[in-house]
């Protein structure tokens, strides 16, 4: 398949390289080591309309296309995997679940100041005991009439302190197993709900990742998405598209470390020729390159089939779970090719190698995305 990009996605492109190299690169290692998150970036991000890219202007969005939405991530990603996270979540799954499912009133005042960056949002699924396993949420929502009582904990969430909106699935009908789950609006400031400890990771480090715990909180009826029972579906539908966030993520990891791993083959000499002049580094370089082609294109089939209106759990999940194999292989041998000066911090691919990590897991682990997959094929 030939990609033909548009003018409009090589200026969105260009756009997104330009703001990483010069707003993101300085200071990637620092924000990384004291685990700092990136806000004067984010705001940045904001004004280029990189937190609320594929809504409609009239919600205060970029009116951009999905495989713009690939291009602008992959330079992120491809410069700091952290602020790439935060415009994951904003953009596919809290911005695209607000715009596709919420009520007018909703979007009115949620969605717009997330697709402005004016807030940021969180997409709260997981659980101490509902990661994977999805459908056992044991977060409740008890039906009080014209609001919600929520009480339970969420885990891992990312933006879980920096958001404002939460976008929450807690369980209101347990009879009814997953078609009993709700979806419901939550904003920071709300009574009864706490940000609890932020996660100290491995990678990804600037971005933050909080548990939540809720005690009696009131959250107004006006605050579901959909009809009573929606949540879990809601979830499902927005996870199919956030995958292909997290996949254009994994693949800017994957160019970033690449790109480093050319530049300082050229560079370092060893035997008197530099090492790229040497096949086995030629031939790391060239499984480098053959492998993150085979991710770009399984991102960009995605994300122009989303544009197209078709289904894509298919290619989301196969774009995810490619790319990210690709990203912690790839930041592997690039940590391998700059050998010592690989395991250092001033040389990037050794963040890159910890960021890529976390594309194997969230909004999915791989084996999740086999799941997907091999029901699909197997139907
Ligand atoms: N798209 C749409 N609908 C889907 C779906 C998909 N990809 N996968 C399942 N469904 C639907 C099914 O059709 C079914 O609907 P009906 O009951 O109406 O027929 C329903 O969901 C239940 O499906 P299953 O019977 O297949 O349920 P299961 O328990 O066997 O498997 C699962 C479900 C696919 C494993 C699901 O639980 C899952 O995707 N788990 C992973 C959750 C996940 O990705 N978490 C990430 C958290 S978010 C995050 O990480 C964000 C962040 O901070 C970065």
């Amino acid at each position: 398949m030939i990609f033909e990009l548009t003018e409009e996605h090589l200026a969105v492109r260009q756009a997104a390289r330009e703001f990483a190299q010069k707003e993101l690169l300085p200071g990637v290692i620092e924000r990384d080591e004291h685990a700092k998150f990136p806000t004067e970036q984010v705001k940045k991000m904001a004004e280029l309309g990189f937190m609320g890219m594929m809504v409609d202007p009239k919600y205060g969005g970029g009116g951009m296309d999905a495989v713009s939405y690939v291009l602008a991530m992959e330079e992120i990603a491809k410069v700091d995997a952290s602020a790439a996270v935060v415009m994951s979540v904003n953009n596919s799954l809290v911005c695209f679940g607000l715009e596709k499912y919420g009520s007018e009133e909703q979007k009115q005042k949620y969605l717009v100041p997330l697709a402005k960056g004016e807030k940021i949002g969180a997409f709260c699924l997981s659980e101490p005991e509902a990661g994977s396993d999805a459908t056992q949420q044991h977060t409740t929502a008890v039906d009080m009439g014209d609001y919600y009582l929520l009480n339970g904990t969420k885990n891992w969430i990312t933006n879980g302190n920096s958001a404002s909106t939460y976008l929450v699935m807690a369980q209101t009908n347990p009879e009814k197993k997953h078609k009993g789950i709700n979806c419901l609006i939550v904003e920071k400031g709300m009574e009864g709900f706490v940000v609890g400890k932020k996660e100290d990771k491995m990678g990804i480090r600037a971005s933050d990742t909080h548990s939540l715990m809720f005690t009696d909180v009131k959250v107004p009826k006006a605050n579901r998405i959909g009809e009573d029972g929606f949540g879990f579906a809601f979830a499902m539908n927005t996870l199919n598209g956030g995958r292909i966030g997290i996949a254009s993520q994994a693949l800017g990891i994957a160019q970033g470390a690449y790109e480093l791993s050319l530049k300082y083959s050229k560079e370092r000499k060893s035997f008197g020729k530099p090492i790229s002049e040497h096949q086995a580094i030629a031939f790391k370089l060239a499984d480098m390159a053959t492998k993150i082609e085979a991710a770009r294109l399984l991102c960009l089939q995605a994300a122009r089939m989303r544009d197209l209106g078709h289904d894509i759990a298919l290619q989301g999940a196969m774009a995810k779970l490619y790319a990210s194999t690709v990203a912690m292989e790839v930041a592997t041998e690039a940590v391998q090719v700059h050998g010592g000066y690989g395991y250092v911090r001033e040389f990037h691919v050794e963040r890159m190698m910890r960021d890529a990590k976390i594309t194997q897991i969230y909004e999915g682990t791989s084996e999740i995305q086999k799941i997907v997959i091999s029901r699909h094929v197997l139907k």
